[in-house]
């Protein structure tokens, strides 16, 4: 029956961190997945989290049904950690928020959403994307297309090619966007920037569906919401997919959301029933420890500043990670490419580095990066920032040597 199904290529991402786990070389290193490792290379239990866990009733609880739209309490939380407090009063009952399963679920959902009563539109993501946008919105039915963004000759964003492009794009296309901690490459778009796309989306009657995985790694949480909240505020029919998967460092408990903006509260209450609807229809409703534990950690003025502070902490500890390498890396790769170290933000550095030298990185030194050259800096630590970066230098010299 099944003899016909052919192999799975394996995903970019997870097959290759499944691949670091069975890897048995002592000196491994893994800037693979976009997940934070302390400096010790252990996954943190936030201190927020532990506190709001030891708080928890210690007898068996009854284990209920969530609704379809997740834990109440939860989708409040969300959407002032997402739109800020003042904007989410502000924007009151035209705002709508479901608990998800992880940014991805909340993406699956919101695509699954859009397909249903927007057939005919096409996603537009950026040039490049996190491999995954490809093929959850094309799982969904939709046509992907890309719009131009990361430029690898400065290291920054074509931001006049991607308005061009956006500015012919037909009504009702969909364009997916970064908040911040652009997934691969780390290049976001400014302030300025955002404030430029805001007219394009009215002028063409387009719909932005953001993606913010990386809240809190980029610059800080309301810093790095500041795109998904001028596009709100300006009025933009707008789908946002947050996560506090990785801020809140609860991988395993998929601890995503659904937003959307709407024009009135009577519409909003319709696209809240259409999402109940999707998510009835992929998992019935999401689970509830993940959401008990992040509603309790920022429901508590106490626990909330303790969690910002950790999350500080993370942010500071990469981008000390970044100066390192981009120090140890000086004389032995180019300098406009050991600049991007620490020019680009979050948890992502588009290294620069060709399929040929991430392969001899992993096979040789056992060093793990994606294949488009992206690299966690999350993985780097104390101790093996020497080793990777001599190992780059090594790969770096070969290249040069062979193009000479
Ligand atoms: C990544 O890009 O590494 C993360 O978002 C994990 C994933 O699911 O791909």
């Amino acid at each position: 029956m099944f003899s016909h199904i052919p192999p799975y290529a394996g995903d970019p991402v997870l097959s290759l961190n499944e691949e670091f786990q069975t890897d048995t070389r002592p000196s491994k290193v893994n800037l693979s997945i976009g997940v934070y490792f302390d400096d010790t290379g252990k996954l943190p239990i936030m201190r927020a989290v532990n506190k709001a866990e030891s708080t928890r009733q210690t007898s068996i609880a009854p284990h209920p049904y969530l609704p379809m739209a997740g834990h109440a309490q939860y989708r409040e939380v969300a959407q002032k950690v997402v739109f800020g407090a003042d904007l989410k009063d502000r924007l009151r009952d035209r705002l709508t928020t479901i608990q998800t399963l992880g940014g991805s679920g909340a993406l699956k959902v919101g695509a699954d959403f859009l397909k249903h009563y927007f057939p005919q539109s096409h996603v537009w993501a950026s040039d490049p994307t996190w491999d995954n946008h490809k093929v959850l919105f094309e799982g969904a039915g939709f046509a992907v297309n890309h719009y131009p963004y990361y430029d690898p000759q400065s290291g920054g964003v074509r931001f006049t090619e991607m308005l061009e492009t956006l500015d012919r794009l037909p009504a009702q296309s969909i364009v997916l966007l970064h908040a911040c901690c652009h997934n691969p490459t780390g290049v976001d778009l400014s302030g300025d920037q955002w404030a430029e796309l805001a007219p394009i989306f009215f002028r063409r009657n387009l719909i932005a569906f953001i993606d913010m995985a990386y809240q809190g790694f980029g610059s800080g949480i309301d810093e790095d919401a500041a795109g998904v909240r001028l596009l709100a505020e300006a009025g933009v029919p707008l789908l946002v997919a947050s996560s506090f998967s990785k801020n809140f460092s609860l991988y395993g408990e998929r601890c995503g959301a659904l937003s959307v903006v709407c024009a009135s509260a009577a519409e909003a209450e319709r696209v809240l029933g259409q999402l109940n609807a999707k998510v009835r229809a992929n998992y019935s409703n999401p689970p509830t420890y993940g959401a008990t534990l992040i509603s309790r950690v920022l429901s508590d003025e106490a626990l909330t500043a303790e969690w910002t502070d950790e999350l500080h902490g993370m942010r500071t500890r990469m981008l000390s990670m970044r100066s390192a390498l981009h120090a140890r890396l000086n004389g032995k790769v180019d300098d406009s490419l050991r600049a991007r170290y620490i020019n680009q933000r979050g948890m992502f550095t588009y290294t620069g580095l060709n399929k040929t030298q991430v392969d001899r990185l992993k096979n040789e030194f056992a060093i793990y990066l994606v294949n488009s050259g992206r690299m966690c800096v999350a993985g780097l630590s104390e101790s093996n920032v020497d080793y990777v970066a001599s190992s780059i230098a090594v790969v770096a010299a070969a290249d040069t040597n062979n193009r000479a």
